[in-house]
């Protein structure tokens, strides 16, 4: 059976990456979450997608140039207007991981540190994981594959993902080079051969980010492990239908 895992959150329906975003994707039947992160002025990592706050929030500037402190004085639905007038906040990443403790979604943490390196990001998510115990459900994926390799040196019990969004010859071989057990690729660019090699190949195959129920039906008749989708109700009832 095809995995749902929300992208952002619920983030066809709600403020993308919110714990608002993420309670709705449980609700509406995911099996998982994925989000951003990126590291504040005070170290601490936030789940954001942008480097800076500009397009989701109030605010203005770089994540980078903010404490944790600072950030939560921010709506994090500010530009969201679709329906949703409950204030929502950045959440830290600790935040999201107490909630996780409490029910049994596989989490998808993305990476951001393909343009802003961010000194020392994989041991602080690395550690964190440790602390609350999730290494079982964690998937670290990130566009910034040497930070993949990093965090396979750091924890090699963790599972990644590469993401990519060009079409890679052999994609099972070069996951396996930096030691990451699945791909996450741009849906578009895989097709029904390369998904059933990579999968024959013991690899993880999770695209992303598939909103169209033709899409999604497709990709699971495939037998994707699982797709990344802004709208996991859709996904959950399009799975519900090819079951039955
Ligand atoms: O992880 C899949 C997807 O989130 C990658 O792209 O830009 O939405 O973070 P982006
Ligand atoms: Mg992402």
């Amino acid at each position: 059976m095809t995995l749902i895992i929300a992208h952002r959150g619920s983030a066809g329906t709600h403020p993308e990456n919110t714990m608002d975003a993420f309670i709705a994707a449980k609700k509406f039947g995911a099996d998982g979450i994925e989000f951003d992160v990126h590291l504040t002025l005070d170290d601490q990592i936030v789940v954001i997608h942008d480097e800076t706050i500009d397009r989701t929030t109030n605010g203005t500037g770089n994540v980078k140039d903010f404490t944790l402190e600072e950030l939560k004085k921010l709506k994090a639905n500010y530009h969201y207007k679709h329906f949703f007038k409950k204030a929502s906040k950045i959440p830290s990443l600790r935040e999201v991981f107490e909630w996780l403790d409490k029910n049994k979604l596989i989490c998808n943490i993305e990476l951001k540190n393909n343009s802003i390196p961010y000194e020392g990001m994989e041991k602080k998510v690395i550690d964190l994981i440790k602390e609350f115990k999730l290494e079982d459900r964690i998937i670290i994926s990130s566009f910034n594959h040497k930070s993949l390799k990093n965090v396979k040196q750091l924890a090699e019990n963790i599972e990644t993902a590469p993401l990519y969004k060009n079409l890679i010859y052999k994609p099972w071989e070069y996951a396996e080079s930096i030691q990451a057990s699945g791909i996450h690729p741009k849906f578009t660019v895989m097709t029904p051969a390369l998904i059933s090699d990579t999968l024959k190949n013991n690899m993880a195959v999770r695209p992303y980010t598939v909103n169209k129920e033709r899409e999604m039906k497709k990709l699971m008749e495939l037998n994707c492990t699982a797709i990344i989708t802004d709208f996991p109700e859709k996904a959950f009832k399009v799975r519900d239908t090819l079951n039955n």
